[in-house]
């Protein structure tokens, strides 16, 4: 999960890819660098441990300036976070700087021969090792793109790279093999970027090609070229991003968490746009189209995810059952391709995956491939891994998640099941018209919904001033909010690192309920619905061994508000879209628990926004 910037044009390039590397600073870092070559033909480095700001007051008092540059946050795998550590590396020669994400497996061997031909290594990386080799081509006479793909060959695992060599300053060199995080060569007016992931470059150009597996690009001011590893040249597909270069800024907000918690009734507004017809009762994908044959010979659906967007998928399993009538099962990105699944040309492997990058999700997706099933994914990154290697997506439409904590792309994510179980249901004849058009209608009033719980923000804020110095919490919800109780759970945990579990609400009485006390709050999804009455029990349960509940009621529920010591009213929801509004009051609480524990809310200590290395 390391931070790529790259530019290459009339510019001054250190501003820039600073500027780049601060918009990826969400990704999770432990050390910055950056490589600039100079007006003398010599590359200027800096490298600096910790954060952004280290790096920032060096070039301060050291400046470095050049039209092409290269930059880097580090997120450290092989050797400890330090300015020797730092990308970018340089080699002997002083000729090359290079930037990497991902891990060389075979880096030790490599290396090993390297030290026996007598190369000396400045840092403990697996980088550098890629450096030393492209150096050694070099010296036999390559030009850099031929130095970088001969290097390439010998280097084993998931990986992307750019290179830039005083020799040929006119360019940059970018190659990527596997799953290791993506490159984004951004096109701008005869100057160009290259990028780890979009938000680092958006503000110059929305216009991007993305390199894919096993291809190489080489990018000048005036464009790219872009080939397979293999020598055959490729016609770069452009794609314009039709995000806001101000969405992907804080805005008014406090933190990027907080905003995009607040984001959601536009964003679902976006998720939905063009897909469900109201007058025709009716659902498009655009991007995952199924004839009724197809549908109706589906037998299972698989939904493979990590994290929240795992939660998600356990959402799902009910939305797609009750819409589709197809069985569904969800397992663990890291789990599925351990159980030796059960899948057939007729299993649908479906993986929901904010970043599209997180490598057991996507190790998951190569083991469903190499089973036969189809293969599709729920994504919001825009030319991620997951969209590309899906036999058909549905795009989150959520926009730029910044904030390390999931929470506007998971409300996308319950909508697109939604509108995946609207689809399927219709092809497997499962829904007719009328039903249709009411599934429809319920989805069409969802983002106003949301907004009304939006409002009681202040509510969740003075709820977080009273438990803001707890250390357990305990989440209860059962059928379709079980899920909730979970993604609620670990809101609190990842953000305010109060230590919070989620649980099946019949389950307390097997185990949790040795637990209740007055210390440690219990919050119970206890809504109007089928399972309404077992929830109020269970809150009953609570109280009689004298511990607090916090109740998330429906608006008008006076009986749980006299139960409950504490209640968040939410509106009536349908059943199958409830979990996006119940999640909304838990996303809160969470960011004010957070906010008054002092934590830092959009970048969580240990955490990243994309798990790209297992
Ligand atoms: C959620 O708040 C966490 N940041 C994390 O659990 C995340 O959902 C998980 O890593 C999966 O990420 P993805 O959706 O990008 O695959």
């Amino acid at each position: 999960m390391c931070g790529i910037v790259g530019y290459v044009g009339p510019r001054d390039a250190t501003p820039i890819v600073l500027g780049g590397l601060k918009r990826l600073e969400y990704r999770g870092y432990d050390s910055a660098g950056l490589a600039v070559v100079q007006a003398d033909g010599r590359i200027g480095v800096r490298r600096e441990v910790g954060k952004l700001t280290g790096l920032l007051e060096m070039v301060d008092g050291d400046p470095v300036n050049g039209q092409v540059g290269i930059g880097h946050t580090r997120w450290a795998t092989h050797g400890e976070p330090s300015r020797r550590n730092a990308h970018p590396h340089i080699g002997v020669t002083g000729e090359v700087a290079a930037v990497h994400n991902g891990i060389i497996e075979n880096f030790f061997a490599l290396r090993q021969e390297l030290e026996a031909e007598g190369r000396h290594f400045a840092s403990e990386t697996d980088s550098e090792v890629v450096v030393h080799l492209v150096e050694a081509y070099l010296a036999g006479g390559a030009d850099l793109e031929t130095a970088v793909l001969r290097a390439l060959s010998h280097v084993e695992g998931a990986n992307a790279f750019v290179f830039l060599y005083s020799r040929e300053p006119d360019r940059l060199v970018t190659a990527r093999i596997g799953n290791a995080g993506g490159i984004t060569v951004g096109l701008g007016e005869g100057e160009m970027f290259v990028a780890s992931d979009i938000p680092a470059i958006l503000e110059y150009t929305r216009d991007m090609v993305f390199v894919e597996d096993r291809q190489m690009a080489v990018v000048t001011r005036d464009g790219v070229r872009v080939t397979r590893l293999d020598g055959e040249p490729v016609e770069p597909e452009v794609h314009t991003i039709p995000w806001d270069p101000v969405a992907a800024a804080k805005g008014t907000f406090r933190h990027f968490m907080q905003k995009e918690i607040h984001e959601q009734a536009r964003s679902i507004t976006d998720t939905i746009r063009g897909r469900a017809r109201l007058e025709a009762g009716h659902v498009r994908l655009e991007d995952l189209e199924l004839t009724p044959e197809e549908a109706r010979a589906l037998e299972k659906v698989i939904i493979v995810a990590c994290g929240t967007s795992a939660y998600a998928g356990l959402v799902g399993k009910f939305v797609i059952e009750a819409l589709a009538r197809v069985p569904v099962e969800v397992d663990y990105g890291s789990e599925f391709r351990y159980r030796d699944p059960i899948i057939n040309g007729n299993t649908a492997v479906l993986a929901i995956t904010q970043s599209g990058e997180t490598v057991d999700t996507l190790a998951a997706m190569e083991e469903a491939r190499e089973k036969g099933a189809r293969l599709w994914a729920i994504v919001n990154v825009i030319g991620s891994q997951a969209m590309r290697i899906a036999d058909g997506y549905i795009l989150m439409h959520a926009g730029p998640e910044i904030g390390v904590a999931s929470t506007k792309a998971f409300t996308s994510s319950l909508v697109d099941l939604y509108l995946l179980g609207c689809y399927l249901g219709e092809l497997r004849g499962v829904l007719d018209r009328v039903q249709l058009r009411q599934r429809v209608d319920d989805l069409a009033r969802l983002p106003d919904l949301v907004g009304r719980v939006l409002e009681l923000d202040g509510e969740y804020q003075r709820l977080a001033n009273l438990f803001y110095d707890r250390e357990h919490a305990l989440y209860l919800g059962r059928g379709i909010n079980y899920p909730i109780a979970l993604e609620g759970a670990l809101k609190l945990k990842e953000i305010s690192y109060i230590h919070a579990e989620g649980y099946p609400a019949g389950e307390m009485k097997h185990g949790p309920i040795a637990l209740i006390d007055e210390a440690m709050p219990v919050v119970a999804i206890a809504v109007r619905d089928h399972v309404y009455d077992k929830m109020f029990s269970q809150v009953e349960q609570v109280k009689a061994r004298g511990g607090i509940v916090v109740a998330l009621a429906t608006r008008g529920d006076e009986e749980m508000a006299t139960k409950a010591d504490y209640v968040l009213f939410v509106p009536p929801t349908p059943y199958l879209l409830s979990p996006v509004v119940n999640v909304i009051p838990l996303q809160l609480l969470a960011y004010h628990l957070a906010v008054r524990r002092g934590c830092d809310v959009d970048q969580p200590r240990n955490l990243a926004k994309s798990v790209t290395v297992e």
